[in-house]
């Protein structure tokens, strides 16, 4: 099994990465941390609680960062809903986060493991930043960094910037800097993986698994005929699939000001770096591979 933590902002697309990481026998969830994002962390907070108490887990919910570094916080709430995860009813009962800050239940969760372990961020990386300043001996222990953000590309945020990274650029570049191995899982691939509206469509016909996914994907409507963008899943469908992605090793520099910020800039032709790489870039997907993935997977969740 491939032991990892999730630090995430849900937001549609994180409950459905954390659906499928919080089921997957491959996969050893060991603590889910919230940061402020799609909305505010004390609404991301309360979504990740209602995914691991639509399924009965007893994964730690710890809340992170109320806001980014240093830019001031702007949340995508004109996306994701104002709850940030709207269209289903949830139980009332939601447990409760733990005692610790996100930053402490990482550091405690990562040191105290067995085997070195897996970031996957798929919110802004605030607390990841936060935890390597605080307690740099973390990374020792930690395996590599598969994130969801960035784009070589277009932004979907503005024309340069992917939302993850340019709610808190600054984070983001200090985790780029962080020496470890990092997958770039950005919107080379995501925007390529779209599900499909064939594959909405048998969602909710599948189990209650899939119709909860269903509900909150369509809240807004939003059907696209060419598809929906499931972002953050890319990272766990990575995990599992390798073999469904392409991946280029080069070196990735975040802009922190200017009308650029929050670009990831790839250093494709090595010209700047001098052939130095510091992330594998997710540069294709098999989309149909991970059309067929999402619906199997949730297929095989036995139901709450
Ligand atoms: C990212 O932004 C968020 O809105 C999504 O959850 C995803 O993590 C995509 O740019
Ligand atoms: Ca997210």
């Amino acid at each position: 099994t491939i032991k990892i933590v999730m630090d995430t902002d849900p937001g549609i697309d994180d409950a459905a990465a954390l659906t499928m990481a919080l089921n997957d026998p491959q996969i050893d969830l060991k603590l889910i941390t919230s940061v402020a994002g799609n909305v505010t962390v004390d609404k991301t907070t309360k979504n990740a609680l209602k995914i691991v108490r639509f399924f009965n887990k007893d994964v730690p919910v710890a809340a992170g960062a109320q806001q980014p570094l240093i830019k001031e916080f702007e949340d995508a709430a004109r996306i994701h809903g104002e709850s940030g995860m709207p269209g289903y009813d949830f139980p009332e009962d939601l447990g409760k986060p733990v005692a610790k800050t996100a930053v402490e239940a990482l550091r405690d969760t990562i040191l105290a493991s067995d085997e070195k372990i897996t970031l996957v961020p798929t919110g802004s990386y605030t607390n990841i930043a936060l935890l390597f300043s605080e307690y740099p001996e973390v990374k020792d222990h930690i395996d590599r960094i598969v994130a969801m953000g960035g784009s070589l590309g277009m932004g979907n945020m503005t024309s340069a910037a992917e939302f993850n990274v340019f709610t808190d650029p600054d984070a983001a570049k200090v985790m780029y800097q962080s020496g470890l191995p990092i997958t770039m899982v950005g919107l080379d691939i995501t925007m390529k993986a779209l599900l499909t509206p064939e594959s909405l469509q048998k969602l909710p016909t599948i189990n209650e698994t899939g119709r909860m996914l269903h509900d909150i994907i369509i809240h807004d409507g939003d059907n696209s005929a060419q598809g929906i963008a499931m972002h953050d899943v890319n990272t766990i469908f990575y995990l599992l699939h390798p073999e469904a992605i392409t991946t280029r090793p080069m070196w990735i520099d975040v802009i922190t000001d200017g009308p650029a910020i929050g670009e990831t800039v790839g250093d494709i032709r090595g010209a700047y770096h001098n052939g130095k790489t510091n992330a594998d870039v997710c540069v294709d997907i098999d989309a149909a591979a991970f059309n067929k993935w999402f619906l199997d997977e949730v297929a095989s969740i036995s139901q709450p």
